[in-house]
C-alpha cells in the first residue's frame, strides 16, 4: 500500500465517517467518547489507517508499529508535533521564526542534536526527588478543592470542579508564575488544545497571549533574579550560549501546555472511570493498596495523549509506504490497547501487574513531566477517596470528552456523598 491518498482539497471536518481504515477523523466526537471499538477493527483489518482529514495522516494501531515509529528518529521528524496541522498563516509565521530561532517548543519540537540538552535542561525540575519536594503543595491544593465541593453541596463537576484545578495551580508553583491566574492559564492552554485546534484565530491568539506573558516573566526576573524554573532557564548555557528569549519562551510554553491539560485529562478520566464502575470504586475503597497499580492501569486504558511525527525520507512500516511530507499519528493510546502485548486489553484490571504501557511515548521523546504526572494522580485520587465517601457519574453518556491532541473529559456532572 503506498500513499496515493493527496491531501483532500476538500475537507469533510463535520461529515460522518463510512470507513474509519481509509477516512477517520479524530476530532469525532462518537470516536473521542469510545475510542476502543474502531481501534479493534482497525488492528483487525487496516493496522495502520489513512486519511485526508484534518491535513491527512497515517494512524498506527499496534504496539510495535507505533514504538517503532516513535523510535524512527530522524526520519520520522518532531518539528511539527500537533496532531491538527496549524493554518497557513500560522505556519508562515512558524516556519520563519524556527529558520531565525531555532525550535519553537524545544525539546518536544526538536530532533536530534538539539533534542537532547533541551531536553537535559529540564529533566531535573521533574526528578523523583524534586517531585516529592512539591507533594505537600498538592496535597494541600487538593484538599482545599475538596472543602470547596464538600462545601458547595451534593453534586460537583469532577472535571471542571477538580481534576482540571490541580494541574495548572501545580506547574505554575513550579515554573514560578503567579499561581492565582490557574483560572488564565488554563483559558489560554484549552485555547491552544481545544477551542483553537480547528480554529486558527483562537490558536494564533492564545499563542500570543502566551508568548507575551512569558516575555515580561522574563523581563521581571532580569529586574528581580528568582530560584525558580524560569530563572534557571535564563541562567542556563548550552554548547557556551545562553538561551535567547525566544527559546525561554517556548520550553516554558511547552511546560505550561504539557503540564496542563495532560495531567488534568487522567485525573479526570480516572474519576470518570471509578464514577461509572461501582465494583472498582468500592473495590478501592476497600483496597487503596491497590492505587499504584490501579493509575498505571488508568493511565494505559484512558492514555490521553497522541502526538504528530513528519516523514522526512521515504520509508515503510507493516508493509505501508510513507512519503516525505507525509503526517504520522503517534497512536500511544492504540497501542496499549493491543491484544497482542496486553491481556484482556479492553478490560480495566485494577491490579494489571505486567503493564508496560506507552502512555508516556516511547524513544527520545518520551515524557519529561511523568514522575510529575504520577505524583499528581496519587494525590488527587487519594485525597478524593480518603474524603468523599460515595460518589457516581450522574449521565455518563453526557460526559463531553475532548480529542485530537489530548483526550479526557470536560464536562462530567457528579453525585457526591460528602466527608
Ligand atoms: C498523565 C499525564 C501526561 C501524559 C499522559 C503525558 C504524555 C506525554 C507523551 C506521550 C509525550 C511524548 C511526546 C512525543 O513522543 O512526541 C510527552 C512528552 C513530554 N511531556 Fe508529558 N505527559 C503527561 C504529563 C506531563 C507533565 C505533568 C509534564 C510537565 C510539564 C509533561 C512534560 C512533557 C515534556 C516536556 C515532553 C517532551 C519530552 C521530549 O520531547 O523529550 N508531561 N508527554
Amino acid at each position: 500500500m503506498s500513499n496515493n491518498n493527496p491531501i483532500d482539497s476538500s475537507p469533510r471536518e463535520g461529515c460522518p465517517v463510512h470507513d474509519w481504515a481509509t477516512d477517520f477523523d479524530v476530532m469525532d466526537p462518537g470516536y473521542n467518547r469510545d475510542p476502543g471499538p474502531i481501534w479493534k477493527d482497525l488492528r483487525e483489518r487496516c493496522p495502520i489507517a489513512h486519511s485526508t482529514r484534518w491535513g491527512g495522516s497515517w494512524m498506527p494501531t499496534r504496539y510495535d508499529d507505533v514504538r517503532d515509529m516513535a523510535r524512527a528518529v530522524p526520519t520520522l521528524s518532531s518539528r511539527a508535533p500537533g496532531v491538527i496541522p496549524p493554518s497557513p498563516e500560522m505556519r508562515e509565521i512558524l516556519i520563519q521564526e524556527v529558520k531565525e530561532f531555532g525550535a519553537e517548543l524545544p525539546p518536544i519540537s526538536a530532533d536530534p542534536p538539539l533534542h537532547k540538552p533541551f531536553k537535559q535542561l529540564i529533566l531535573p525540575l521533574f526528578s523523583p526527588k524534586a517531585v516529592e519536594t512539591y507533594r505537600p503543595f498538592t496535597e494541600k491544593l487538593a484538599n482545599n478543592l475538596i472543602d470547596k465541593i464538600i462545601n458547595r453541596g451534593k453534586v460537583a463537576d469532577g472535571a471542571v470542579d477538580y481534576a482540571q484545578q490541580l494541574p495548572p495551580r501545580v506547574i505554575a508553583y513550579i515554573i514560578g508564575i503567579d499561581e492565582t491566574r490557574a483560572d488564565e492559564f488554563t483559558e489560554w492552554v484549552r485555547g491552544i488544545l481545544e477551542q483553537g485546534q480547528a480554529n486558527p484565530e483562537i490558536r494564533l491568539k492564545y499563542r500570543r497571549i502566551i508568548r507575551d506573558y512569558f516575555q515580561e516573566m522574563i523581563a521581571e526576573r532580569r529586574r528581580n533574579p528568582r530560584d525558580d524554573a524560569i530563572s534557571k532557564l535564563m541562567e542556563a548555557k548550552i554548547e557556551g550560549e545562553n538561551l535567547s528569549d525566544y527559546t525561554i519562551i517556548g520550553v516554558c510554553f511547552l511546560l505550561l501546555v504539557a503540564g496542563i491539560d495532560t495531567t488534568w485529562s487522567s485525573i479526570g478520566s480516572a474519576l470518570f472511570h471509578f464514577g461509572t464502575k461501582t465494583d472498582h470504586r468500592n473495590r478501592m475503597y476497600a483496597e487503596p493498596e491497590l492505587f499504584p497499580t490501579a493509575i498505571e492501569e488508568l493511565l494505559r486504558f484512558y492514555s490521553p495523549v497522541k502526538m504528530a511525527r513528519r516523514v522526512l525520507e521515504p520509508v515503510a512500516f507493516g508493509g505501508v509506504e510513507m512519503q516525505p511530507g507525509d503526517k504520522v499519528i503517534m497512536n500511544f493510546p492504540a497501542a496499549n490497547r493491543d491484544p497482542e502485548v496486553f491481556e484482556n486489553p479492553d478490560e480495566v484490571m485494577l491490579d494489571r501487574e505486567q503493564n508496560r504501557h506507552m502512555a508516556f511515548g516511547v524513544g527520545i521523546h518520551r515524557c519529561a513531566g511523568s514522575n510529575l504526572a504520577r505524583m499528581e494522580m496519587d494525590v488527587a485520587l487519594r485525597t478524593w477517596f480518603n474524603r468523599i465517601k460515595d460518589f457516581e457519574v450522574i449521565q455518563p453518556e453526557k460526559v463531553i470528552w475532548s480529542g485530537g491532541q489530548v483526550r479526557g473529559p470536560r464536562v462530567m456532572p457528579m453525585r457526591i456523598a460528602g466527608a
